[in-house]
């Protein structure tokens, strides 16, 4: 069985990317399962909090469902064209203690994927995330690509896609992705 991990980097409600994991849940592989996370209950990264009170607990069960996932799929916005501060705080608290980057990190097998209700699909902040996963030693999968753009006409009102195509392009790059996780390259 291969365990994926999906983290949503918006802690908004109706958000896309987290529709996007939901759905992605949907149509995996046979022989594999999704554990879909936000970060919510992550406190912003102080290293005087870290220091009196030790590593959080929403981020301590973070980091334990990151080691033990055999590939981790990051569904990004976008904001002001890169990473949103949310999701770029919770993956700096993830690589706390540094101690803990080649167990966490060391060749993690890394998706990228996004959506935003504008034409673009994420496409500035999936590139952003490339110098981050580079740094943080992840193995990175290059063999595919999803940026859902007009994500306003992809969902419905209730989350669930409605937009059979994606939904198909959003299948074939889980099989991808799946086969490059369990190639063991
Ligand atoms: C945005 N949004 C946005 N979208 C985009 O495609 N490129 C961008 O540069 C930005 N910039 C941006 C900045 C800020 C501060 C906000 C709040 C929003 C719109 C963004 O894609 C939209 O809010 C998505 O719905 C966010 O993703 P979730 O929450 O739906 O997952």
């Amino acid at each position: 069985m291969i365990k994926l991990l999906g983290i949503s980097g918006s802690l908004r409600q109706g958000s896309f990317n987290t529709a996007l994991l939901r759905a992605a849940a949907a149509v995996l592989p046979t022989e594999t399962m999704l554990e879909v996370r936000t970060l919510r209950g992550v406190p912003l990264y102080d290293a005087d909090l870290e220091a009196s009170a030790g590593i959080p607990p929403a981020v301590a069960a973070l980091k334990e469902s990151f080691a033990a996932a055999d590939g981790v799929v990051l569904a990004t916005p976008e904001y002001s064209n890169s990473i949103p501060g949310v999701f770029k705080n919770g993956i700096d608290w993830l690589s706390r203690p540094s101690s803990d980057v080649p167990r966490l990190f060391a060749g993690k097998r890394i998706a990228l994927l996004g959506a935003s209700p504008g034409g673009f699909g994420t496409i500035l902040a999936q590139n952003a995330w490339l110098p981050v996963l580079r740094t943080l030693g992840t193995r990175p999968w290059f063999g595919g690509k999803l940026m859902v753009s007009r994500a306003g006409s992809a969902f419905d009102d209730a989350g669930a896609l409605r937009d059979p195509v994606i939904g198909k392009q959003l299948q074939d790059f889980l099989a991808r992705f799946v086969d490059f996780v369990r190639s063991g390259d």
